[in-house]
């Protein structure tokens, strides 16, 4: 429909072979040409996700990162803030990693857990025997929030409430899309995005826990297992070890769904 140029012979024969496959139609790229000449969305949908790869259609997924894209991108008129989204598998993975808000690096690269994060949160996945990929990762926030000193030095700060209240709807409906089998959050921002202010970090950090989920849409609960930010452990040791021990049992309870 959007490609004025589509021809019978423009078409790819793995692609028609999918389409017959797909609609238990004779083989020719006439018949899968009519079809889709009537704009017969369905058929052309089931065909894509039988042929998967050859023609690429925005995910669910996508098409909320282009929403969120086009909310926030007026939002800071002037400045430079650019949204960091989230990345990984995005189809019901074994952990939906959430932390607070992009840092510099993150900023910079327009991903979720480099630099320092990223070291981090390879130590992480090392106790859980996982890949970064395996997984899908994401911030409550999604722009970096900074102050600036009186020196002009720019550093990174606690999301406001403003920012909080801005991208907390989206962050539920991001769950929702994704699905995960376990919500892991990194510290009080996330814990408190999921599960109210009153549910603190020392209370809650290394048990499963049931977030319940809503959107005007859609809702549903997923377990939800809180851990220490790692940031806020550089210079205790005590909760270092306490993070060490919650990571362990957080591998035990993956390893036993
Ligand atoms: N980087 C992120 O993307 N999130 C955090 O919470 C910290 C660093």
């Amino acid at each position: 429909k959007h490609n004025k140029n589509f021809r019978d012979n423009s078409i790819p024969k793995e692609c028609t072979e999918g389409v017959q496959r797909a609609i238990g139609k004779p083989s020719g790229s006439m018949a899968i040409t009519r079809k889709i000449k009537k704009n017969n969305y369905a058929i052309i949908t089931i065909a894509i996700s039988k042929i998967g790869g050859i023609i690429t259609m925005p995910s669910e997924l996508e098409r909320f990162n282009e929403r969120m894209q086009a909310f926030f991108a007026p939002l800071w008129p002037g400045e430079e803030k650019p949204l960091v989204l989230g990345e990984g598998c995005g189809d019901r993975p074994p952990v939906m990693l959430i932390g607070e808000a992009p840092g510099e690096q993150e900023a910079m690269s327009g991903r979720p857990f480099v630099g320092k994060a990223g070291k981090n949160l390879d130590g992480f996945l090392t106790v859980l025997q996982l890949n970064r990929e395996d997984i899908y990762i994401s911030n409550v926030v999604k722009i970096r929030p900074t102050k600036v000193s009186e020196k002009g030095r720019v550093s990174n700060r606690t999301p406001n409430r403003e920012e909080l209240a801005l991208f907390t709807p989206y962050l539920l409906e991001e769950i929702l899309l994704v699905q995960p089998k376990m919500l892991v959050t990194l510290g009080n921002t996330a814990l408190h995005a999921l599960l109210g202010a009153k549910s603190t970090i020392g209370a809650c950090h290394g048990q499963v826990l049931t977030a319940h989920v809503q959107t005007d849409k859609r809702a549903g609960d997923f377990p939800l297992f809180a851990l220490y930010h790692p940031a806020s452990i550089i210079y205790n040791q005590k909760l270092k070890d306490v993070y060490q021990a919650d990571l362990e049992r957080l591998h035990s309870v993956l390893a036993a769904q």
